[in-house]
């Protein structure tokens, strides 16, 4: 049993339900009947011992999913990020990521030699003077959707700047990826005006690991280069065959999404003061009090509702905040009742 997991999930990123889908586990376990071997290790990094057939089959049909040249896999997401921006900027560059952009990305920057600099978050004016003020190649890092905020980046907007100035744009999906399709990118048809967008399997589709994709030369370029992928020991094939698994799973029950979507409404129909989008499944109610907002948390936890609290320094003082994950699975109970106490409390 997981630590905490007794109670109303209103925090994982469990958005669709598929970590806990009996149906997907019981396909899962078909699979390995059939095929121990895949639980066995890798035996070594994919550029000596531990490719396989599999993990090569599996990029090959993610890269045909997402409309792009090529994926790579990796472990997570946080080793793909790690990947991308220690190894694709160099001495020269300059990594422009929003403010709000995931750790993963500023940790990677720390590898390269790449200058970096923080525009505010969705400005496009402020990205703009910054990216007009420098010299060399730039490199523009987003989310499609941001996990604190809740919010959308205007990532079509950004694209089109990113286009102007000749820059890099690669976009984080690990939120939008199962819950907006295959993520916006896709949705939008950006495909060509991205140089990579990263997408994660532990949220939505409630497995592990992350797929890179870009073009042919990026992957042959991460391959060749990329410390991440290089000099690591791959994972099982398990892991790949699960996310191949997850995603035709996840084409075959469309409706968990438009599920997920209702409860979101159920959700807003509440009235809570929210910055973040109306129909994203993040949805963060500010509680400008480290003090109140613990009590609050606490009377939730107390009723059985797992919420997750971002007290400041962690945030701005004065933007503390309860962040509400909401899934497919959540009934309309749960969610008119834990409203219900936010709104007695605020
Ligand atoms: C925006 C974003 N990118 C990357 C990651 C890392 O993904 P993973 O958990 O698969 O390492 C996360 C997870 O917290 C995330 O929220």
């Amino acid at each position: 049993m997981r630590f905490q997991s007794d109670g109303i999930d209103f925090y994982s990123n469990d958005y669709l339900g598929l970590a806990k889908s009996k149906e997907l586990q019981n396909i899962l376990l078909q699979k390995i009947t059939e095929n121990p071997q895949l639980l066995s290790g890798s035996t070594g990094s994919r550029l000596i011992s531990g490719n396989s057939d599999v993990a090569n089959s599996v990029e090959r049909l993610i890269a045909q999913k997402h409309q792009f040249e090529s994926a790579l896999l990796f472990p997570s997401g946080y080793n793909a990020n790690l990947a991308l921006f220690s190894t694709l900027p160099s001495r020269h560059d300059t990594v422009i990521v929003d403010e709000q952009i995931h750790r993963s990305v500023h940790d990677a920057s720390q590898l390269s030699n790449a200058k970096k600099l923080k525009f505010k978050h969705n400005d496009l004016e402020d990205l703009e003077n910054i990216l007009k003020r420098q010299r060399g190649h730039c490199y523009i890092a987003i989310e499609s959707l941001y996990s604190m905020e809740g919010d959308f980046a205007p990532v079509q907007e950004i694209a089109a700047i990113a286009d102007q100035y000749k820059a890099s744009l690669i976009v984080d999906e690990a939120h939008a990826f199962g819950v907006f399709g295959y993520g916006l990118i896709e949705k939008y048809e950006l495909q060509k005006k991205v140089l990579a967008t990263v997408v994660t399997y532990g949220k939505a589709l409630g497995a592990h690991g992350a797929a890179i994709l870009c073009n042919e030369t990026v992957k042959s370029y991460l391959v060749n280069f990329a410390s991440p992928f290089i000099y690591t020991t791959s994972a099982q094939d398990f892991q790949w065959v699960s996310i191949k698994t997850g995603y035709e799973f996840l084409d075959q029950h469309q409706e968990l999404a438009k599920k997920l979507q209702d409860n979101i409404k159920i959700f807003r129909s509440r009235n809570l003061q929210s910055p973040s989008s109306e129909i994203s499944p993040i949805q963060a109610i500010l509680i400008p009090d480290n003090q109140k907002l613990k009590a609050l948390q606490n009377t939730l936890s107390e009723e059985g509702f797992l919420t997750y609290a971002i007290y400041s320094p962690t945030v701005k003082p004065g933007s503390e905040r309860l962040r509400i994950c909401l899934h497919s699975f959540n009934t309309e109970e749960e969610i008119i009742k834990m409203t219900g106490i936010i709104k007695e409390s605020i």
